[in-house]
């Protein structure tokens, strides 16, 4: 290769620095600078001019709600909704009283609202009738239910003959308001007015009037305030909620924002209307009108339940001692700030809310496009481009028992209004933008790009000059001092010295290539340093491959298939190079005693592996020996038979509310009372809420409804299919790569661990014990500064850990087990028949109820769960590590090494089941079990080291497919298929098993 002058390289060099560094550092700092002089408030400039009277029309649409089934209302049925509208009118926004402080760069003003109506873009009347709620009516009754029986009494009076629905035009729902009259009377009895002119309308008296005075930020100092409030009505707090976290007013009016805005910013944006400021999140890249946008959303935590989200507890006004009148994910109370109006303000038609808001009336359809709230802005100058704020207002509707017009009434949250505020730039401002910005960042970035791009630098500097685009472009926009041609003339002069920099660049790939290859060998010898252990053994292996050991598709393949495969093949003790890690493989019932039973002392430990998050490398699992014996110790109480006896009244509330549930929607969905669903989904809530509600107390929300936050939780933290792949493959070889292998989502993690800490801080305070896992929890908590945790060094995490640990251990492998073991009966009618029998005559000794002790009496039950976990062992290899050399009939292993079980081939061994692949419960009925082996069945693990959830599990279970078989028969749908997962090393994974459920007459 010719040898490159020296000069020649070090001036290529600089002008490709040159080139990157106008493009990309110079330019980019002058257009910034100009933007930063733009945005502020300076009295007389265009920006401020267009901040006063905002000339972007904002188009405010009213949809409303109308009853049709008031009657039916009244004696507790659902509501059955009929949206109208929208009702359109255009806003005008305008700041009056303006001043100017200039010490405290902030200007201050009110903002009066002018609502004119666009019957041309409304649908309807504003005289079209509507049945709706009596809301001043409602208001004062829940007013009457704080009071003393003797005012109560009073206040009842006013209202005897008011009635639950009232007729009204739209007008006076909004705008025009009606006449109330209880209002009048009962103001002369109090002494003062509860509404203006004893008047209600949802927007009476807000037509041209202003929300108060704001004090905003002028940016003129500082460009990051721009816009931003410092105070409304004299105070930087809003006066009506109490913890501090709740009562600041944040961020800006959601019309203006200060530029640069980053994806990882959150936006605040305060509203009067809504009582609060509320959070947005970036959402993604988009583009409006050809104009590059950042979309925000609303934060889903803003509207997350505040027994699960404690950040949110301080809107909750009233949250009774189990927090029961806390708002459900979705809604929050805005009664603090309506004169104490039970308001509850939410997404239009429940979005992203509970179901339980959703499941008490007919009629609403949340849909993302039409119900979201959100913003699109210009990211560089902050330029609001889109936004939509959707809100629907709702009121608490309940039985009230000392008043009969409310009696019967249902608990729901009654919708009244929801109303979208859309604004976009218009054509025009965009196309100025575009002129003005946009097209000079691309010049920029091309001038960039152009410097380093070395093949062709001929066509970016075309690029750069191209005579269609940047004459005309570049032309309309003028910044001070700078010329954005400059980058074109830059570029080109690159051009001059391109055959240098193709030189210098072939001596860097050389140099690149020759790393490469040292680092490639060098890897491929450690990969490879552990061949021949497996050899030296004289036992049979899994070959392995030249450098991704035994199983280099271990990604493509179903495992416990593949176990099944290589038993047959190569018999009960086997070797296989786990990517570079010698494994030995163990079938044999008789070692499986020794090695898990007899010589445990050997065997304590997992691998141990740094799996990249403090808390899973805490599970109880994956703890070295000294500090697994110290947490199992404090575990194991929790699963003693009175502890369990305490759980299960827990099993039976969740399991009773679950099936009235899954009834009703088999009713209402399903022909003639069959219904088919996937299993596995269907016990996905169920199993959560026992869980949850045994263990930590915690109720989660509907189980039922495809979206509950928990869980979505717990399924985000395990991860998705597609983290099991290549990945998992390759640390196999490289275990340091498990640091990037998915093993939790680490934001569901922080989340789940910020709800159980919540709640045992809760239990804590109130002095309570419920001897379920929190109590424990907390008694680990306590110990944190004993001298045994510091010297074993279990710190919080390891608390936590176990919290999690509980959940992930068992919640997977009870959904599997039991949605196979329908599977399975419903496979065998002549067994589901008998099962279903055994249940009927266990409810008709016991006059319907189940209870835990008698649970025994159910033994064909016993034998079909735990047919269904020999034949589908949910853990695919329980697993020891050798902690000391071990020898037995000439099979040697050595400390360190790994020694794997796995339970497929364990479980259906022909030598102990007589047709192990077939469904067979009577094999486990007590006259027939003792003749089989015990160390055959490894689902639950071995020895000292099992399963510590075991009875739990078992408990669990036994109580769901009581009440599932009292309500259903299950038959295969046409579309029934097991479809494993391959890939996954620890838990069978598959896809949907759809079964059809027959209601039992
Ligand atoms: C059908 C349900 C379940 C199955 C099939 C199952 C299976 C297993 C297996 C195979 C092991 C490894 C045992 C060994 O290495 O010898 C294990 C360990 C464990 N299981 Fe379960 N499990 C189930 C339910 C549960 C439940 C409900 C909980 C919690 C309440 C739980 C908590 C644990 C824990 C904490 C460990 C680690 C034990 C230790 O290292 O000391 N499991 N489980």
């Amino acid at each position: 290769m010719q040898k490159l002058p020296s000069c020649v390289l070090a001036l290529g060099f600089a002008i490709l620095i040159g080139a990157a560094v106008v493009g990309w550092i110079i330019v980019p700092k002058v257009i910034n600078n100009k933007i930063a002089e733009q945005v502020r408030l300076v009295n007389g400039s265009e920006t401020f001019n267009r901040w006063r009277d905002v000339p972007v029309p904002i188009f405010v649409k009213f949809h409303l709600f109308n009853v049709t089934n008031p009657k039916q209302v009244l004696i507790g049925e659902k509501a059955i909704l009929q949206e109208v509208g929208p009702f359109t009118f255009r806003q005008k926004r305008q700041k009056v009283d303006i001043k100017i402080h200039k010490r405290n760069d902030t200007i201050s003003y009110r903002q009066t609202l002018t609502y004119f109506y666009q019957p041309e873009l409304s649908t309807g009347s504003l005289q079209d009738v509507i049945t709706v709620i009596n809301i001043p009516f409602l208001g004062m009754v829940h007013r009457a239910a704080k009071q003393s029986a003797f005012s109560r009494s009073m206040m009842l009076e006013f209202l005897a003959d008011e009635q639950v629905f009232v007729q009204k035009t739209i007008d006076e729902m909004l705008f025009k308001g009606y006449y109330v009259d209880f209002m009048e009377d009962f103001a002369k009895f109090i002494g003062y007015k509860l509404l203006p002119n004893d008047t209600f309308g949802l927007y009476y008296g807000k037509n041209g009037s202003d929300q108060g005075v704001f004090e905003v930020y002028s940016g003129i100092k500082d460009t990051s305030k721009f816009g931003v409030i410092a105070s409304w009505n004299g105070s930087p707090e809003m006066p009506w909620w109490e913890p501090d976290s709740c009562k600041k007013i944040s961020g800006t009016d959601g019309a203006i924002f200060p530029p640069f805005v980053t994806t990882d910013r959150k936006l605040n944006m305060f509203s009067s209307d809504l009582c609060r400021s509320l959070r947005l999140i970036y959402e993604k890249e988009s583009e409006v009108g050809g104009v590059p946008s950042y979309k925000f959303i609303v934060d889903p935590e803003v509207l997350e339940d505040p027994v699960f989200n404690r950040d949110n507890m301080c809107y909750c006004t009233q949250p009774g001692s189990r927090f029961e009148n806390c708002p459900k994910q979705g809604a929050y109370q805005i009664n603090a700030c309506r004169k104490e109006t039970p308001l509850l303000v939410s997404l239009p038609h429940f979005l992203d809310g509970s179901s339980e808001y959703l499941n008490k009336t007919e009629g609403l359809h949340p849909d993302r496009s039409l119900h979201e709230t959100f913003i699109e802005l210009e990211p560089t100058s902050g330029l609001l481009l889109k936004a939509a704020k959707r809100i629907q207002v709702n009121m608490e509707l309940r039985p009230f028992k000392f008043i009969k017009q409310f009696k019967k009434v249902p608990s729901m949250l009654f919708p009244l209004v929801w109303v979208d505020e859309s604004a976009m730039m218009s054509e025009d401002g965009r196309g100025r933008l575009k002129a003005k910005l946009i097209a000079p960042q691309t010049y920029s970035n091309y001038g960039a790009w152009g410097g380093v791009a070395l093949d062709d630098v001929k066509t970016t500097t075309l690029l750069c000059v191209r005579p269609d685009r940047s004459a005309a472009d570049i032309s309309r926009w003028q910044p001070d001092g700078v010329d954005p041609q400059l980058v074109g003339h830059l570029v080109s002069s690159v051009g001059l010295t391109l055959r240098a920099i193709n030189m210098f660049l072939e001596t860097l790939v050389i140099l690149f290539i020759s790393s490469l290859l040292a680092t490639f060998f060098g890897l491929v010898i450690y990969a490879r340093w552990n061949y021949g252990t497996l050899e030296a053994l004289n036992i049979p292996f899994v070959k392995p491959s030249f450098f991704l050991g035994s199983a280099p598709d271990l990604h493509e393949k179903i495992q416990h298939l593949e176990d099944i495969a290589r038993y047959k093949k190569y018999g009960s003790v086997y070797g296989v190079y786990e990517g570079r890690s010698p494994t030995i493989y163990v079938c044999d019932p008789e070692l499986i005693r020794l090695i898990f039973v007899k010589d445990f002392d050997h065997f304590q430990d997992r691998r141990q592996i740094d799996l990249g998050d403090p808390l899973v490398n805490d599970f109880l699992d994956f703890l070295p020996v000294d500090k697994w014996r110290e947490i199992r110790g404090s575990m194991s109480p929790i699963f003693t038979t009175g502890k369990l006896k305490m759980m299960s009244t827990s099993f039976k509330t969740v399991n009773e509310e679950f099936f009235k549930q899954l009834t009703q929607i088999v009713d209402s969905k399903g022909r003639d009372g069959a219904y088919s669903m996937d299993m596995r989904q269907l016990f996905d809530g169920l199993v959560m809420d026992m869980i949850c509600r045994s263990a930590f107390g915690i109720k989660i929300g509907d189980p039922l409804d495809p979206d509950n936050l928990f869980v979505r939780l717990f399924k985000d933290l395990q991860g998705t299919d597609a983290d099991f792949g290549l990945m998992y493959t390759l640390s196999m070889v490289f275990p340091w790569l498990t640091r990037f292998a998915p093993t939790l989502g680490s934001d569901s993690a922080t989340r789940i661990v910020a709800i159980i800490r919540g709640v045992m801080e809760a239990r804590k305070e109130s002095g309570n014990k419920h001897n379920d896992f929190i109590d424990v929890l907390n008694e680990m908590y306590d110990k944190l500064s004993s001298p045994e945790y510091k010297k074993l060094k279990i710190a919080e995490t390891a608390v936590m850990a176990q919290a999690i640990n509980f959940v992930l251990a068992g919640y997977d492998a009870m959904c599997t087990t039991m949605t196979f073991l329908l599977y399975n009966i419903s496979k065998h009618p002549e067994i589901q028949e008998k099962l279903i029998q055994e249940i009927d005559n266990f409810m008709e000794n016991h006059d319907g109820e189940i209870i835990f002790e008698k649970l025994s009496e159910c033994p064909y039950l016993l034998a079909c769960l735990t047919e269904t976990l020999r034949l589908y062992p949910p853990f695919i290899r329980p697993e020891r590590m050798c902690t000391k050399d071990w020898k037995n009939n000439g099979l040697k292993i050595t400390k360190g090494t790994l020694v794997m079980t796995p339970a497929w081939s364990v479980n259906r061994n022909p030598q102990v089941y007589s047709d192990p692949d077939n469904f067979q419960p009577d094999r486990f009925m007590p006259e027939n079990k003792l003749k089989l082996n015990s160390y055959a069945f490894l689902t639950f693990g071995l020895g000292p080291r099992n399963c510590v959830g075991m009875r739990y599990a078992y408990e669990a279970m036994k109580f769901c497919m009581v009440h599932f078989l009292k309500h259903f028969r299950v038959e295969l749908s046409p579309e029934t298929e097991i479809k494993y997962k391959p890939g996954i090393l620890f838990l069978i994974m598959y896809d949907p098993v759809n079964l059809t459920l027959v209601k039992r007459r």
